[in-house]
């Protein structure tokens, strides 16, 4: 609870400071905080809405990760989720990585390397699939990087425009960013 309080106070103070945003429809912001003497670091991603059911689906998804999608190493971790309904702001605290793809690839990679992506990133959208969240905005800056041991973890992320589909082919809407369009 005192982390709630403390997440929505930063979460406020940061919106009020709007010069600092990056991002399209919310804002990231670093937030680091002790937990039992260790100190973690995460994002706190702060989504504005006008109408509730704007964000419903992606409340529902962090819903789903909260339950199950979390033990997947390739999913980004939600740890917490805030719904300030007051203020139609939603604050999404979620482990912290290096570097998206998109800035990540501009390095060369080596076949090896590409080979361990595509292996990772495939575990991820099984589990994806597996709960039936469609993501429809995959894309490199929607992929981030961590760094264990020096060894990269790719992580799926920004369900922004997610949804979860309980039958099969229903998605008819065209969303996300054409270049990286989906087959769902
Ligand atoms: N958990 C995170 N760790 C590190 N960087 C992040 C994280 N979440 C987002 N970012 C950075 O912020 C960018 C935009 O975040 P994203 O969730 O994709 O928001 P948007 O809805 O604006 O596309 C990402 O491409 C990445 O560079
Ligand atoms: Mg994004």
């Amino acid at each position: 609870m005192e982390l709630e309080k403390r997440l929505s106070a930063f979460a406020i103070e940061q919106l009020q400071k709007a010069y600092e945003y990056c991002g399209s429809e919310g804002t990231i912001h670093f937030y680091n905080y002790w937990e039992q003497n260790v100190l973690q670091y995460c994002i706190l991603k702060v989504i504005i809405y006008k109408e509730q059911q704007e964000v419903e689906k992606e409340l529902k998804i962090y819903d789903q990760f909260l339950k199950s999608l979390n033990d997947n190493p390739n999913l980004v971790k939600t740890l917490k989720v805030i719904h300030l309904r007051d203020l139609k702001l939603i604050c999404i605290l979620m482990q912290k990585c290096n570097i998206n793809l998109q800035d990540y690839m501009r390095k060369s990679l080596t076949f090896n390397s590409i080979l361990i992506f595509f292996h990772q990133f495939l575990n991820g959208y099984q589990s994806l699939y597996q709960s039936r969240v469609v993501h429809r905005d995959i894309k490199p800056e929607n992929i981030l990087v961590y760094f264990q041991n020096n060894q990269p973890i790719y992580k799926i992320s920004d369900f922004g425009v997610s949804k979860i589909c309980h039958f099969y082919f229903n998605t008819q809407s065209q969303v996300g960013t054409a270049q990286y369009t989906a087959p769902e």
